[in-house]
């Protein structure tokens, strides 16, 4: 049987000590899970070890951890896999003549610990849903019978439904380590389950508040952590970007933060250049068709602060100072073939959201092998 060494945070912060770690070696099969693995030091070698669990099933989300630097459920990770984890990396350096495999648990990131594995859910992860009206509220009046919602729209909030509230999103999240005022994933996330809700009343001003929030859904930065970090598929960016979309092309809402104009941009000079301009991008994201034109005076604070950078890159020889103030085009053929791609996607009466998280037809087509394909749910472009 492998022999796993758990490399254990410790840390109670009523101690007045700073955190250390401790070592533990265990002989487990390489399926038994982390928290396996954790319960059975407790009984045996030190039953002072701050961990949370209940369900060991990866339904009741409590036993959220980092194991070798990734956050996930300890109850639903396999020694093997967290230990797999680690190789290559510092958390687990191969060394010469040693067959252990190394596995470091410490808490979550993003939120206080409270001791040990035990970190304070309430101060952020559930102030931050709290912070998004996560209920419905009904529209009036209310049906006297049951308000049977279309399937193609429970279908669209399952993903986000399947959430347990786990917070290994919350914990790996760029954005709020930077900003820790950001909603962030697992709260946004929870957001798009009522704004997809067709019984919800508040759709409107639910996407309204997110916009105009600066820590709201234009403050996620696209690093995909929070998807490779939740064990149960909901895909928080993915969600914020269906509240984008919804908040900007269907509700037209223009967010004092820049937030859509910054999207628009995006889009505009890539179908324009075929290629980003970055030149034009901080102008446009904050000009847009005002009478300013492209250089409204709000993006010249940003365009002063990116200076050094831009004068680094001239210097370094990354950027010519052409490229720097034109940007670059792609051929005339290439671009036509960008403009089609555009054209195509124009072209459609209705948004196609691919739901990945409920798979197969319900009813297969003859020939069409279930649970192959993903469900497509269409809104209104
Ligand atoms: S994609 Fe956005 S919400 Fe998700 S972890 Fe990154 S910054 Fe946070
Ligand atoms: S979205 Fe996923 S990672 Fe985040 S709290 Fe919910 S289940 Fe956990
Ligand atoms: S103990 Fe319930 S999710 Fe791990």
């Amino acid at each position: 049987m492998p022999e796993y060494t758990l490399k254990i945070r410790r840390y109670d912060p009523q101690s007045g000590q700073a955190a250390h770690w401790e070592e533990h070696t265990v002989d487990m099969g390489a399926k038994q899970s982390v928290l396996d693995a954790i319960l059975q030091i407790k009984d045996d070698e030190d039953g002072s070890i701050g961990i949370r669990c209940s369900c060991q099933q990866a339904i009741c989300g409590s036993c959220g951890v980092r194991m070798n630097g990734k956050p996930g459920l300890a109850c639903n990770t396999h020694l093997d896999e967290a230990a797999e984890r680690g190789h290559g990396t510092g958390w687990n350096p191969p060394e010469e003549g040693q067959p252990r495999e190394v596995i470091a648990v410490e808490p979550m990131g993003n939120m206080p610990v409270i001791r040990d594995l035990i970190v304070d859910m309430d101060a952020v992860h559930w102030k931050k849903i709290q912070r998004v009206t996560p209920w419905l509220v009904n529209k009036e009046p209310i049906p006297e019978r049951e308000y049977i919602v279309p399937h193609e729209n429970m279908v669209d909030v399952t993903q986000t439904m399947a959430c347990i509230q786990c917070g290994a999103c919350v914990s790996d999240c760029l954005s709020m380590e930077v900003d820790p005022g950001f909603i962030g994933p697992a709260a946004l996330a929870k957001a798009y389950r009522f704004v997809g809700d067709p019984r919800d009343a508040e759709h409107h001003e639910r996407l309204y508040d997110l916009s105009e929030d600066p820590h709201g859904i234009y403050d996620c930065t696209h690093c995909f952590n929070c998807i490779d970090a939740c064990p149960k598929g909901v895909d928080p960016m993915s969600q914020i970007m269906r509240l984008r979309r919804r908040a900007g092309t269907d509700e037209h809402i223009t967010d004092p933060n820049n937030g859509h104009r910054h999207e628009e941009a995006f889009t505009t000079l890539v179908r324009q250049y075929g290629l980003l301009n970055e030149a034009e991008l901080l102008p446009r994201s904050y000009g847009g068709d005002s009478w300013f034109g492209k250089f409204h005076p709000r993006a010249a604070r940003e365009l002063l602060s990116s200076l050094p950078a831009i004068t680094k890159s001239v210097v370094r020889g990354k950027v010519t100072p052409k490229l720097a103030l034109l940007g670059h085009k792609l051929p005339k053929d290439d671009l036509a073939g960008v403009d089609k791609i555009y054209n195509e996607v124009d072209g459609h009466d209705q948004r196609v959201e691919l739901n990945l998280y409920v798979t197969g037809y319900e009813d297969a087509p003859e020939g069409q092998p279930e649970g192959t394909s993903a469900t497509e749910t269409e809104e209104p472009r």
